[in-house]
């Protein structure tokens, strides 16, 4: 059988990874500064990390969500106080489209209602639900076109009123900080508006966190800087460091019945033991407090190179904008500087997401790889 090739990928294989470190079948160390796509927040391999999840596979790996799991009520209690949210419900699945899955289905069944306002340039995942609620057509089938979703501009509170007064939508549904759209960060004005229009029109706001939470722009979640509570939160990414996991955050106004909402994997024990493997190295290393000081430090020593534009987001989670298409810049970072860094869907911005745990050495390794690199003319071609 062959493989269904759907990813273009780099000729480059890893085959051990510690800390913010991989390294490939050749031995060359290269430095990570993508983190598998935002996934790896604790860093690899961390031993507490590999212990819990040792430990849990050698006392059980799974069982289905019909008998009693006390890892998930562990886990719903822990990121409850980590996140500053402890009266929220937590219902426990295997990625990030299935959390906003969940979450849209939730707030339909809450409202009786179906259309749904989303943003501009937008991504929420790839299935049914989610890739309507998504701003890229080349992602959407036939089947997933849906006229009940309209998608507006960020900071139009004008627009999303004139949609929620028709009394038809159950969601508003919007990334903390946008991520594929190359690092949008929401103003505070606006999401504060779209929580005060969703309260008057009995709208459920949901915040996808899957990106942009867990740590990663130093505080929980990103939607803390601009202190609201939506109604619901999704998760999953940093969650397990790379064990597939995810989860929906729901506030306490929802009411569970069962059936409701179900899983087979979801929840399972071994995910368990990663995610809670995760908070636990989350507050013993204060990895979220590093990310705040690691962005600011970030932010000022990217904005010093003559060639950088912009800085744009929070904590680890930045987007460095240049004024020209960023794509050789990042194969020469990763094959030359052995260093890898993400693209976006905007041609001009590189994305940082490293695990959270990078200090000084990772940095400066960092700020000196993109300096050499843009000694090199022919990558900065117009
Ligand atoms: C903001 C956001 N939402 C949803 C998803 C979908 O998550 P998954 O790929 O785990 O389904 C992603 C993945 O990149 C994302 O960045």
């Amino acid at each position: 059988m062959k493989l269904f090739e759907v990813y273009p990928i780099y000729d480059l294989q890893p085959v051990n990874a510690h800390g913010a470190y991989l390294t490939d079948q050749s031995g060359a160390e290269y430095l990570d500064f993508y983190g598998g796509h935002a996934v790896i927040s604790i860093g690899h391999s961390h031993p507490h990390y590999v212990y819990r999840i040792e430990q849990q596979l050698k006392a059980m790996g799974f069982y289905s969500n019909s008998v009693v799991n006390p890892l998930q009520e562990e886990l719903a209690a822990l990121l409850g106080t980590l996140s500053g949210y402890p009266d929220y419900q937590l219902f426990l699945v295997n990625s990030g489209a299935e959390a906003n899955e969940n979450a849209l289905k939730l707030a339909s069944f809450a409202t009786g209602k179906k259309s749904v306002v989303s943003f501009d340039k937008s991504f929420h995942g790839r299935t049914a639900a989610c890739v309507a609620v998504t701003d890229n057509p080349k992602i959407r089938a036939p089947i997933n076109y849906a006229e009940h979703v309209t998608f507006l501009p960020f900071e139009d509170l004008k627009g999303v009123e004139a949609v929620l007064s028709k009394n038809e939508t159950c969601a508003v549904i919007i990334e903390g900080i946008q991520g594929i759209a190359g690092i949008n960060t929401p103003s505070e004005h606006f999401l504060k508006g779209l929580r005060t229009l969703c309260d008057q029109y009995g709208v459920v706001l949901i915040l996808d966190e899957i990106q942009s939470g867990y740590g990663r722009t130093g505080k929980f979640f990103a939607h803390q800087y601009a202190d609201i509570q939506p109604d619901i939160i999704t998760v999953a990414k940093g969650m397990g460091n790379g064990f597939p996991m995810g989860g929906v955050i729901i506030s306490p106004s929802f009411e569970a019945s069962y059936g409701l909402l179900g899983t087979t994997f979801g929840g399972n024990h071994l995910a368990c033991a990663a995610g809670l493997a995760v908070l636990e190295i989350l507050q013993q290393e204060k990895l979220i407090e590093n990310a705040q000081s690691r962005g600011v430090q970030l932010k000022q020593l990217l904005s010093k190179i003559d060639a950088v534009k912009e800085v744009k987001g929070q904590g680890l989670m930045l987007g460095i904008e240049f004024d020209f298409p960023v794509k050789s810049l990042r194969q020469h970072l990763l094959f030359k500087e052995k260093i890898f860094v993400g693209s976006s869907s905007d041609p001009n911005i590189l994305r940082l997401l490293p695990p959270l745990c990078i200090g000084d050495s990772e940095i400066d390794q960092l700020i000196e790889g993109l300096t050499n690199s843009l000694k090199n003319e022919e990558l900065l071609i117009h």
